[in-house]
């Protein structure tokens, strides 16, 4: 399989040697010796070529894939379209011939054959309108479903990604692109490349009309389209990269609409009157993407107006020249009719086949872009063959001189922790604002894996475990809690799909978060659509949205709850009743919480101390006041502000 490459390097253009490039904006060559630049441009034509036929492969197969039925018929119907046009041009000659006999004959009996050949004309007339018809249909419906097979496509692949992947401005770029152009241009790829072999039917069916007339004729049609062919190209390779280039563009701007049209952000753009602001900043975006779409788009279609002037020159001067030869006789009227048809449908149908490789190749680029999404393989991944989890953990979990470094960032998150922590035991994480408290939270989840040393649990490094299989024993509440717009139910039930709809677990686990009384008082109770989204939706506040996200964390029968920050949106007493309950919710598990309150942190078995990613202190709360070093110091300062 080809790696996906070719893209890189255009057909009918030089590129592949160096970072040469012709400019489209100023249309000049690159220097370089002639040589080299054939050299290049022969190299770049048969990447094109091998990269197209690569793309149509694929492509077929996944049209095949989504619907074999409509596939089929789609291509049958292709196939009697082929000879449409042939049979319409010979029928009509035919029926002039029928007419000029008439006249010059008289009499009834040559009305005869002038109605059979009309009928016949009307049965295929009627005939290709149906198959137009029965095309379409099959077309939109391949389309429609096409469009869902590849975004399910697209959504269990990103499912399968890290989440590193979605921390990332490249995997966003190719996202959208993917999704942009993936929705109709493999239906269309694959109806161009069946039109095109419809085409090379009809093509040899006229062209053996034509060259029964005069070969050179024939020659002179066929070379016309040429140059309107090699432009066309060369403008698409130019619009693809084009489109690459200004996708982060792209996403600016949809990102500014976003902030404009979403509930997300509409308070503050208010309050804080930024409307007008991202507005401008659209408009600026906008225009310099406006401008550098339109240079090229004009510039696009005057030349295609120029070169295809060749074409129309040409099919003027045949016209002439078979006109001549009917008022010399040489031919008869039906003669000139079949000719003058054939010549305009053959040089038609040689511009539908140089423009249907042409879209071929063009769709093929952009589809390039979906593959290479699709291509994109997690790192996180099941070993061969996994570790099987231990229930209960025997030896818990080892943080052996850990340090992990976001992709793109200096300095270190985490700077070579190490801890342990026994089967059963409650620790709490604190420390000051960005000292790597969460990060921990993600590594233990496999979110990322330690740029050195090891996570362990039960003696063994997490990556010899399968991903999912342990993250089942994870009962986990982000910083960053999701807030779905579905129903209070579904909110809390997603923390444990296979027990999605047991509405006495939910209710269970929203008693145990303490959300049960926000949930009682909706109107439908754990029927309540939340958020603003959807019809009937109804708006939690932070807090209570907080007591949802933590139920859901509850719904697991987790061996170690993970809480980062769980009362961060709580009120006092509501954050009271859960942490004296602490004790009795993580009973016979092991619970790892953070919190920048101290008077919570202190109810844990023990206290971790971060500080610029590094474990700084470790022990109980009396132990860490003895110390009398960082704990002591942050917990009098917050206790201070108290009194
Ligand atoms: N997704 C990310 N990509 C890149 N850098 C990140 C990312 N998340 C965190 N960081 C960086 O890692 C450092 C540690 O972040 P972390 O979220 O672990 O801090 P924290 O202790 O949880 O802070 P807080 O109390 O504010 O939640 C931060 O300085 C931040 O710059
Ligand atoms: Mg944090």
């Amino acid at each position: 399989m080809h790696n996906g490459d070719w893209y890189e390097s255009g057909p009918l253009r030089g590129r592949a040697a160096g970072n040469r490039q012709t400019d489209p904006a100023n249309g000049r060559e690159p220097p370089g010796s002639r040589r080299e630049r054939a050299s290049s441009r022969l190299r770049a034509v048969r990447a094109g070529v091998s990269g197209t036929l690569v793309a149509t492969r694929r492509v077929l197969a996944l049209v095949w894939s989504t619907s074999r039925g409509l596939t089929l018929s789609l291509a049958v119907v292709t196939a009697l379209q082929s000879v449409i046009p042939a049979l319409q041009i010979i029928l009509a000659g035919r029926l002039i011939d029928a007419v000029v006999n008439g006249i010059q004959e008289g009499g009834d009996a040559s009305v005869e054959p002038i109605v059979v050949l009309a009928a016949l004309q009307l049965g295929l007339l009627l005939g290709a309108s149906l198959l137009q018809t029965l095309g379409n249909i099959s077309q939109q419906l391949l389309q429609e479903r096409l469009a869902i097979h590849v975004q399910t496509l697209i959504m269990v692949h990103a499912n399968s990604l890290d989440l590193a992947d979605f921390e990332n401005a490249t995997y966003y770029d190719q996202l959208q692109q993917a999704q942009r152009e993936s929705a109709n241009r493999p239906v269309q790829m694959v109806a161009q490349v069946f039109n095109l072999a419809r085409t090379v039917v009809t093509f040899a069916t006229l062209l053996a009309l034509l060259v029964g007339l005069s070969p050179w004729i024939a020659v002179l049609t066929l070379l016309s389209p040429i140059p309107a062919f090699i432009s066309g190209s060369r403008y698409g390779w130019w619009g693809f990269q084009q489109m690459r280039r200004q996708s982060p563009v792209r996403r600016v701007l949809s990102y500014l609409t976003t902030l404009l049209t979403t509930d997300e952000y509409a308070k503050e753009v208010k309050l804080f009157t930024a409307g007008d602001h991202f507005i401008e900043r659209f408009r600026v975006a906008a225009t310099g993407y406006y401008d550098e779409t339109r240079q090229l788009l004009v510039r696009r279609y005057l030349a295609g107006f120029g070169w295809g002037a060749i074409t129309v020159i040409v099919s003027s001067g045949t016209f002439l020249y078979v006109a001549y030869l009917a008022l010399r006789a040489r031919i008869t009227i039906g003669d000139l009719t079949i000719y003058t048809q054939a010549a305009t449908q053959l040089q038609g149908a040689f511009q539908g086949l140089l423009g249907g490789v042409q879209g071929i190749y063009e769709h093929g680029l952009y589809l390039s872009t979906l593959y290479e999404l699709l291509e994109r393989q997690p790192t996180i991944a099941a070993p061969g063959n996994p570790m099987p989890v231990r229930r209960p953990f025997q030896e818990g979990i080892e943080f052996r001189n850990v340090s992990y470094r976001y992709p793109g960032n200096d300095a270190l998150a985490l700077d070579n922790v190490s801890f342990l922590i026994a089967p059963g035991e409650t620790v709490a994480v604190v420390g000051r604002n960005g000292a790597g408290k969460s990060t921990i939270v993600k590594l233990l989840g496999r979110l990322y894996d330690p740029v050195e040393g090891q996570v362990l649990i039960d003696g063994h490094d997490l990556r010899e475990y399968d991903p999912s299989q342990l993250r089942r024993q994870f009962g986990m509440m982000f910083q960053d809690y999701a807030t779905y717009q579905f129903t209070a139910g579904e909110n809390i039930g997603v923390g444990n799909v296979e027990r999605v709809s047991d509405s006495a677990a939910i209710a269970q686990a929203a008693e145990r978060a303490g959300a049960s009384g926000v949930i009682d008082a909706l109107p439908e109770k754990y029927d309540t659509t939340l958020g603003k989204w959807f019809e009937g939706g109804h708006q939690l506040s932070g807090g209570e949205w907080q007591k949802v996200a933590l139920a859901r964390a509850f719904m697991r029968d987790a061996q170690i709850l993970i809480l980062d920050e769980p009362t961060a949106a709580l009120d006092a007493q509501a954050e009271h009743d859960l942490f004296s309950r602490i004790k009795e919710l993580t009973e016979g598990r092991m619970a790892l919480f953070i919190s920048h309150r101290f008077s919570t942190a202190r109810m844990a078995d023990r206290i971790f101390v971060m500080d610029e990613g590094r474990l700084v202190e470790q022990g109980t709360h009396g132990e860490l006041m003895l110390l009398n070093g960082r704990y002591a110091s942050l917990f009098e300062l917050q206790a201070a502000s108290y009194r």
